[in-house]
């Protein structure tokens, strides 16, 4: 897996990897309204406080993930977000190194001591990918809506010094 600054082709693509409203805010949350949009995710990605990474298979180069971090030096603060595999590729181990290099990434380019991120406690997939990196929860949660019912988002940190993994690239 090899990383590089997303492009809006990649957005193009991420576009066709959420297929309902549901999926949507389990990857995003509240960010996006339905139905999702190139150009919301055009406007996602003009963050100037935000890096966006794309995951590409070093052989085809095709996009397998992608994640984003958001660096607030001022706040201390450090999120990693918006983490999304290829529907097609998921389970084999992409979605770790993934996080793993994204992570590794972050304590790279800032003095930042911890990274924080927001799971919806129902998305059990992600949370137990998070846990495997060193990721816990700090038991703060929030609420967002999803139709009629409150999801629950916890935050999780992990410090710099995560657990020693080799990631299953
Ligand atoms: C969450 C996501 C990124 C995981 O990517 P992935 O490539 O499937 O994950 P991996 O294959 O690397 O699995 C890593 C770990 O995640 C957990 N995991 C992955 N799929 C799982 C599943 N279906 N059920 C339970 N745990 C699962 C396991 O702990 C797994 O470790 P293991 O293989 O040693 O058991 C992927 O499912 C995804 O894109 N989901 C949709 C978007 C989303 O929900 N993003 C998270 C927003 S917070």
């Amino acid at each position: 897996m090899e990383f590089r600054p997303t492009t809006p082709e990649d957005l193009r693509t991420i576009l066709g990897w959420v297929g309902n409203d549901r999926d949507m805010v389990l990857w995003s949350g509240p960010t996006f309204t339905w139905p999702l949009t190139l150009d919301q995710l055009l406007t996602y990605a003009g963050n100037p406080q935000r890096t966006y990474w794309s995951a590409i298979d070093g052989d085809s180069h095709t996009l397998m993930g992608h994640a984003s971090l958001l660096i607030d030096e001022d706040a201390g603060l450090m999120r990693i977000g918006f983490i999304i595999v290829d529907p097609g590729l998921r389970g084999r181990g992409a979605g770790r190194s993934l996080v793993d290099g994204v992570v590794r990434r972050g304590f790279e380019t800032s003095t930042i001591p911890v990274m924080t991120l927001g799971v919806i406690a129902r998305n059990r997939p992600a949370i137990q990918l998070y846990e495997s990196l060193g990721f816990t929860s700090t038991g703060t949660a929030s609420h967002i809506p999803y139709r009629d019912e409150e999801w629950e988002v916890i935050t999780m940190t992990r410090p710099a010094a995560g657990p020693e993994r080799v990631p299953a690239d």
